[in-house]
């Protein structure tokens, strides 16, 4: 499939908070011209740590905020500035899990309530609801069913308030979920059948997903492929294979050697550990302060984008 026909295409993707210094009034860019493309039934996985803009971009996706410039573009429609009835539209065929299941449930609602909500809100046609929300419990496996739709989400498992954020996700009859850091609040044991969860779900309905996530190791594990962010900016794509063989960017490769079982040995690179410079108007490289191979005009000059090999590019100006 080509780029052309991607489900997903976002170019230029550009978003603006004020933030208050005390003298005057000043921008930072989370997301600062970033494009990517996602195909139907495709896992982009986007990693980057803390603070690099991940749930930003997912954020602009659903439109929750609004991106100061650049265009979003779903199913062929153009969604960057589309407001009210649209945007109502809109949110049936993409959705998110959160991060945190507990803190996105409502603590006064039963699962099936959960459930029932957004097929009241989304389905035009009608439906036997009942049937429904038993469907969907038993794809998201919240068995058994009876007993589990009258539970209130404290009485839950972790795992299983994110399958309820799931379900209700999927009750929208999306083509597309974001995903935003869905497994890092979990217990490492249930971690993986959430993924396995969501893979089946890609198969069984062509979705598409954004997989928001700061872990490498799970990223490879979902992601067909890989997107490294870095301060608002994309340092390098590829799929996950050879991201993990031959990471190019130096921000890839420390990530690399951070994350357990990587493969990779040796000393961490030296660098310091302060957070990306985000004010609007910065120049160079944003990984500059922290690479190990830094030199004056990573400071000074946007690195270019180089496609290494195909489909596998990456912003840098000492990649070959
Ligand atoms: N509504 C907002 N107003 C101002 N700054 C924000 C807002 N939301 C996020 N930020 C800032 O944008 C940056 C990126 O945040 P975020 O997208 O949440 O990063 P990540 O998900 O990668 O941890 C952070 O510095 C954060 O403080
Ligand atoms: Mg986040």
């Amino acid at each position: 499939m080509s780029e052309q026909d991607s489900l997903v295409k976002v170019e230029n993707l550009l978003v603006r908070f004020p933030v208050n210094d005390g003298k005057r009034k000043v921008y930072i860019n989370p997301v600062d011209y970033v494009s990517f493309h996602i195909n139907a039934g495709e896992v982009l996985a986007l990693v980057g740590e803390s603070g690099s803009g991940k749930s930003t971009i997912g954020k602009a996706l659903l439109r929750i905020i609004e991106p100061a410039s650049g265009t979003i573009e779903v199913g062929g429609q153009d969604v960057t500035h589309i407001k009210r009835g649209a945007l109502k539209e809109y949110r049936k065929n993409v959705q998110m899990v959160f991060q945190d299941p507990f803190g996105s449930l409502n603590p006064t609602r039963t699962v099936e309530k959960h459930v029932i909500y957004p097929l009241k809100k989304h389905q035009t046609e009608r439906i036997d609801i009942d049937q429904r929300v038993d469907e969907l419990m038993q794809q998201v496996g919240l068995t058994p069913v009876d007993e589990t739709r009258i539970k209130y989400p404290h009485e839950l498992s972790g795992g299983q308030r994110q399958r309820v954020a799931i379900a209700r996700a999927l009750a929208a009859n999306p083509k597309f979920l974001v995903a935003d850091e869905p497994i890092s609040m979990l217990d490492v044991s249930i971690r993986a059948g959430i993924l396995k969860l969501m893979n089946q779900l890609r198969e069984d309905y062509n979705l598409a997903y954004l997989y928001i996530t700061h872990d490498l190791a799970s990223a490879r594990y979902f992601g067909h492929r890989i997107m490294v962010l870095y301060g608002g900016k994309i340092m390098e794509t590829a799929s996950g294979e050879e991201l993990i063989r031959h990471p190019s960017h130096p921000y890839t490769k420390l990530l690399l050697a951070a994350t357990p079982g990587s493969g990779i040995r040796g000393p961490l690179p030296e660098t310091s550990n302060r957070a990306p410079n985000l004010v609007e108007g910065r120049k160079g490289c944003p990984f500059a302060d922290r690479c190990p191979i830094v030199t004056d005009i990573c400071r000074e000059e946007a690195p270019p984008v180089v496609e290494v090999s195909t489909g596998h590019s990456a912003a840098c100006h000492h990649v070959a």
